[in-house]
């Protein structure tokens, strides 16, 4: 068996170093190359059937960059950040997306029956899943796999609103990637889900199925920015072992 090593000093620093700084310094040494690195690292964050559903707007300055902290209600983060990273989820793309996993598994040099297999997934199981909840009600998935599940075991996040968690649990990964790269890199963040999101969408041009996933306010913190010790529920009330 691989041996565990005790604990990683320098994953356990980013970690620890990582807050929700609520007031950032607008003199401090700042370099926006850095949120565009952090933004690669973020798209390596694993996503459910691999669909990358996340795409991530970056706002600066400028009038937009007014109206978004006034759709954020001018909270401090939003207000005194460098910039803010719209994190939005684009369940529309679910289509594209397929065919884009579909292209690169041709591309692979691999067997023809493996690449036959993974094409086949996506082909007709996550496209069916996403077409039938895209067409049916609900309440007729949920019935249908209901009646399906009486004998054996199956998947029962078949509607649309499951697709819709399931696409921000993805890009919240892809956030939180984001977050832990800057704070390896001394950098500061505050995700924020405090917004009008259809305000947000509107300044954004983005379409009807796109969501706000969060917000994430960027810089490098003030001193004061962090509101007070962080407050965690113990392990042992939220660990369980069997
Ligand atoms: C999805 C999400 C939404 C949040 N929204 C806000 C927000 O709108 N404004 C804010 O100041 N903090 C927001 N936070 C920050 C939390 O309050 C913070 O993560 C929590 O208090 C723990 O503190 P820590 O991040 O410093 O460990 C949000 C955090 C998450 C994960």
């Amino acid at each position: 068996m691989k041996e565990i090593k005790e604990c990683s000093p320098c994953f356990d620093e980013i970690v620890g170093y990582r807050r929700s700084v609520r007031i950032f310094d607008p003199e401090a040494d700042y370099n926006p190359q850095i949120i565009t690195k952090n933004l690669k690292r973020a798209i390596l964050a694993p996503s459910s059937s691999n669909l990358q559903l996340w795409e991530f707007h970056r706002v600066r300055d400028g009038e937009l960059r007014q109206k978004l902290n006034e759709a954020c209600f001018n909270q401090p983060a939003a207000r005194t950040a460098n910039e803010l990273i719209v994190i939005v989820t684009r369940l529309d793309k679910w289509e594209q997306r397929i065919e884009a996993n579909i292209e690169f598994i041709k591309s692979q040099n691999a067997p023809e029956d493996v690449k036959k297999r993974a094409i086949a997934y996506y082909d007709k199981i996550v496209r069916r899943l996403y077409k039938w909840a895209k067409r049916y009600p609900s309440f007729l998935l949920k019935l249908i796999q209901w009646f399906n599940g009486l004998k054996k075991p199956v998947y029962r996040e078949v509607s649309w609103t499951d697709l819709r968690i399931s696409a921000h649990k993805s890009v919240a990964l892809a956030a939180q990637t984001f977050m832990l790269g800057m704070s390896a890199d001394g950098y500061d963040t505050c995700p924020m889900e405090g917004f009008d999101s259809k305000r947000v969408k509107k300044l954004l041009n983005l379409p009807k199925d796109a969501e706000i996933n969060m917000i994430i306010a960027c810089g490098i913190r003030k001193p004061e920015g962090i509101y007070g010790p962080r407050f965690r529920i113990p392990f042992e009330e939220v660990y369980y072992e069997y």
